[in-house]
């Protein structure tokens, strides 16, 4: 079973073009292991614990769970108009998650993972969190990224955090798959020797925040927000779950082949505490995750943040756009791993020439074509054949190799952009071949028979495979071409030429990709129905 995951979203402010992005790549990356055969459970949801949402919940005069579940329903709403097909919910009020939290909180204890003491120092309310000098900046004051900084003393639990330096130094050393891309592995190790001369606070007490799961053996306290947040990943698959509770079983789906979280939350939380837990719970370096870090959506350079205004916010994109052309810009001008810098303009640019005009006008003319010429019958083939057809056949197995690479190693931009050069070369093939000359003689019949028959097989080829990016558009395509049932059963590793059979019957096309125009295009439109319109009266 492919377990797949992502971070779960903090309730606390509704969702930005973030949130979408991560969202998106796990549902791409879900797709494709379906696509493969794998039987795959897709986790995502929501963080709904933590100071700052008893803060805003105090603030709008109402309760944390009324605050958290009007913020769900947001995310969850968001989910649904994208196309994000995941399989359970995790939500961190979900009793189920609380009781393993509580279970997994009393087998630390009971193996002297956990203890009391008190501490005096100071605290972040925005990080919810303890700072040492370390957080300080050249001038010794701790900077603006942890907002509200406060003196407290305090006695809380803490988790022996320490104990796991040794052992998760030759574990993240050794590991090839702990972290990815690759490049991130030395902030972890940067992280773990920062982080481990000191234990992990794990409690707040009920006094300054009540709204979070009690500890099992101290009710005075509730459990850090990040502590109960990384168990999610765990209770929602399953682990120490009560028989009928509806979860899966842990045993099939443990260790999750693919955490998927944005690089802020590298360290210290997943690439630092939550190793150290799992270790501290019983887990062997067998049965640590994979973590696949992606980079962060900046607008114009800068971060995106409340405070400077320039949150992106993805309903209104997806009102303008459509959901699917906001998938495709979400995964196509990004490198999964790296930054890249939101830009409403270059969606549009990205989705006019790569679907509208290439994919849209290769399938648009493929199929008017085989209608025009063929009566929309695929022609058997015959004995012609050419080298640029032979040429056609072969960079279209290559694509489906170099597409199925890609997507393996999570790289969803590449792997689109190997369908696209195949798009390209069947555009190139057309005018080069030039079926409607070829129509015009009766002679060239085979030769016309052929170049449509390489058309429409490369159509349906690049329309199935998109259809991880694009679940909408790729079964429009296939049904146009009558190709669903065809692909019914095929992976895209016996994926091999030859899947649209002599004599298949197609259908009519219709518009797929519809352009965006511009304000300028739009008004140009109707200028000229304003003129036809005066025309007629
Ligand atoms: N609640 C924690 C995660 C707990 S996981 C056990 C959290 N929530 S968050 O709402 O702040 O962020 C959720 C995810 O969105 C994180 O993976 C974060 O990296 C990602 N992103 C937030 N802003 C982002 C961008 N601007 N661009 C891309 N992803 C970003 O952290």
């Amino acid at each position: 079973m492919y377990y797949i995951t992502t971070a779960i979203d903090y309730t606390n402010g509704p969702p930005h073009i973030g949130h979408a992005y991560e969202k998106v790549l796990a549902d791409v990356l879900a797709r494709w292991h379906r696509m493969k055969g794998e039987e795959v459970y897709f986790l995502t949801g929501v963080d709904q614990h933590g100071q700052k949402v008893q803060q805003t919940a105090e603030k709008l005069g109402i309760t944390p769970q009324e605050h958290v579940d009007n913020i769900t329903a947001r995310f969850l709403a968001l989910w649904e108009r994208l196309g994000i097909s995941y399989d359970s919910w995790a939500a961190t009020t979900d009793p189920r998650h609380k009781a393993c939290v509580q279970k997994i909180l009393t087998s630390l204890k009971d193996k002297g993972q956990l203890y009391k003491k008190s501490y005096r120092g100071f605290y972040s309310v925005r990080q919810e969190q303890f700072l040492t000098d370390k957080e300080r900046d050249e001038n010794g004051n701790f900077g603006p990224e942890w907002g509200e900084v406060v003196e407290l003393e305090e006695e809380n639990w803490y988790f022996r955090l320490a104990d796991q330096a040794e052992w998760m130094k030759q574990f993240v050393e050794k590991s090839g798959s702990f972290v990815l891309p690759a490049f991130r592995k030395a902030e972890v190790l940067n992280a773990i020797e920062r982080s481990f001369d000191a234990d992990l606070c794990i409690s707040r007490p009920k006094e300054r925040l009540s709204w979070g799961i009690e500890l099992p053996f101290d009710p005075d306290f509730v459990t850090y927000v990040w502590f109960d947040a990384l168990i999610n990943y765990v209770s929602f698959a399953g682990y120490l779950a009560e028989p009928g509770s509806g979860l899966p079983e842990f045993s099939k789906l443990w260790p999750a082949d693919c955490e998927v979280i944005g690089k802020d939350i590298l360290v210290p939380a997943h690439g630092v505490y939550w190793p150290a837990m799992l270790h501290a719970m019983g887990f062997s370096d067998e049965e640590m995750p994979t973590l696949l870090v992606h980079g962060w959506w900046n607008i114009n350079g800068e971060k995106m943040s409340k405070s400077i205004g320039n949150v992106v916010d993805p309903n209104l994109l997806v009102e303008e756009f459509g959901p699917e052309p906001v998938r495709y810009y979400l995964v196509r001008d990004i490198t999964t791993g790296k930054d890249a810098n939101f830009d409403a303009d270059r969606l549009v640019m990205l989705y006019n020439t790569e679907l509208a005009n290439d994919l849209g006008n290769l399938r648009n003319r493929s199929i008017n074509m085989t209608r025009r010429y063929c009566e929309s019958v695929l022609p058997a083939p015959g004995e012609y054949d050419d080298d640029a057809s032979k040429a056609l056949r072969a960079t279209m197995d290559q694509a489906v190799v170099q597409f199925s690479r890609f997507m393996d190693e999570n790289m969803v931009s590449d792997a689109l952009a190997a369908l696209n050069a195949q798009v390209s070369a069947c555009n190139a093939y057309i005018e080069q071949q030039q079926p409607w000359q070829l129509a015009k003689d009766e002679a060239s019949a085979p030769r016309l028979g052929c170049v449509l028959r390489h058309l429409l097989e490369c159509c349906a080829q690049t329309g199935y495979l998109i259809g991880c990016v694009l679940p909408g558009a790729s079964s429009r395509i296939l049904e146009q071409l009558n190709a669903d049932s065809l692909f019914q059963g095929l992976t895209p590793s016996v994926l091999s030429w030859g899947v649209l059979p002599a004599g298949h019957r197609i259908n009519d096309p219709a518009p797929v990709f519809p352009r965006i125009l511009s304000e300028e295009e739009k008004a140009k439109l109707a200028e000229k129905a304003a003129k036809a319109a005066n025309k007629q009266g």
